[in-house]
């Protein structure tokens, strides 16, 4: 069901066709994440003036934010080739060991949801990553004996949501590790009116401001509401997105002035009404909600905390004071204490 929403972070299968061509291509391309970007840009230097492989990188944060496109970029900026997998698809050790002797020197191996490796294929990234071999069983029985072979030097990036799932001998052995961060309304804007000039849409200020506004911090979310815009502008309006058309537009799609939709108000409401305001812990919020812990970790949650709406305490969620607000309710003195 998260799936459905149109203001889910995950990707829809409707993404496909634009997320390849709205891609960033290049460190400049790739609006926002500042920091990240000027770590990475020096990394990248640093690695080409040496002519070595760049430190294994892994990127993680909430879904949607740009990793893929950011890995994809770290090897066009070093000028190699890249390699793309997923943890769930390398099944054997095997595969793993395949995919690192086929590499070049200095080629980016990345790895998408890497925190879904299995611990017999991570196994064989170890010595990969620290010394740049692998070390494979030969035969069967009292016969069998293990030979090391040495890989090209390359650079492993690892893109997770999950950083808390790596095993900490697997986390230990990236050099970088970058955190993305939900986006600036004003980086989005940028984002919107980037994409609107890849798509051939017209769009002004204004009319990208809001759909900005309303993309929960996120770019895919930011490039779907402006297909699904460009849809309503065609149709109602006369193919020029203008604040009022994007209003209009986002209003008829239910997702109101700070991005959320009725998901996101049910999770505030639950927390309200049948825990008390909370706290409440991720798996009975589940579980009243009928959604995965982890889609609410990974994909609500962010958006609930960056707005304010809710808190993380050692117990679990609590609704804040503006939580309240939102719901059109007074906040009760008892949850002062909690509220920020
Ligand atoms: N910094 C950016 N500048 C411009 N567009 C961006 C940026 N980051 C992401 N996008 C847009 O958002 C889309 C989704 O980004 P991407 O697939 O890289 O996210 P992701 O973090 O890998 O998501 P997932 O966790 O689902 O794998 C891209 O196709 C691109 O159009
Ligand atoms: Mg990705």
């Amino acid at each position: 069901m998260e799936t459905e929403r149109i203001v889910s972070a995950w990707k829809r299968p409707d993404d496909w066709d634009a997320e390849v061509s709205l891609r960033p291509r290049t460190l400049d391309e790739y609006i926002g994440q500042d920091k990240v970007k000027e770590h990475m840009d020096l990394f990248i230097t640093a690695a080409k003036q040496r002519g070595e492989p760049l430190d294994h990188v892994l990127l993680y944060g909430p879904p949607g934010l740009g990793k893929t496109s950011l890995a994809h970029i770290i090897a066009t900026e070093l000028g190699v080739g890249i390699h793309t997998t997923s943890g769930p698809a390398i099944e054997r050790q095997g595969d793993l060991v395949a995919i690192l002797t086929s590499l070049q020197s200095n080629d980016v191996l990345f790895i998408d949801e890497i925190h879904r490796l299995s611990r017999s294929v991570e196994e064989v990234l170890y010595p990969a990553m620290e010394d740049g071999a692998v070390d494979i069983v030969i035969g069967k029985g009292p016969g069998a004996r293990s030979v090391r072979i040495d890989l090209p030097p390359f650079t492993l990036i690892g893109a997770t949501t999950r950083a808390g799932m790596l095993t900490s001998p697997l986390r230990d052995r990236f050099g970088v590790m970058s955190r993305l961060e939900l986006y600036q309304t004003k980086d989005l804007q940028s984002i919107v009116t980037r994409a609107a000039g890849i798509l051939g849409v017209d769009i002004d200020e204004e009319g990208a401001r809001e759909i900005a506004k309303r993309s929960r911090g996120t770019p895919r979310v930011a490039n779907r509401l402006l297909k699904r815009v460009r849809d309503y502008a065609q149709v109602r309006a006369d193919n020029r997105i203008t604040h009022e058309v994007a209003t209009e537009a986002l209003s008829l799609f239910e997702i109101d002035d700070n991005g959320l939709d009725h998901l996101d108000r049910r999770i505030l409401q639950t927390i309200q009404r049948v825990f008390g305001g909370g706290p409440v812990g991720i798996e009975s919020l589940a579980a009243a909600i009928g959604e995965e812990a982890d889609t609410i970790e990974d994909v609500y949650e962010p958006f609930l905390l960056q707005l304010g709406l809710v808190q993380r305490t050692a117990r679990g969620r609590c609704i804040t004071s503006l939580g309240y607000q939102y719901l059109g309710l007074t906040p009760p003195d008892a949850a002062g204490g909690e509220l920020q």
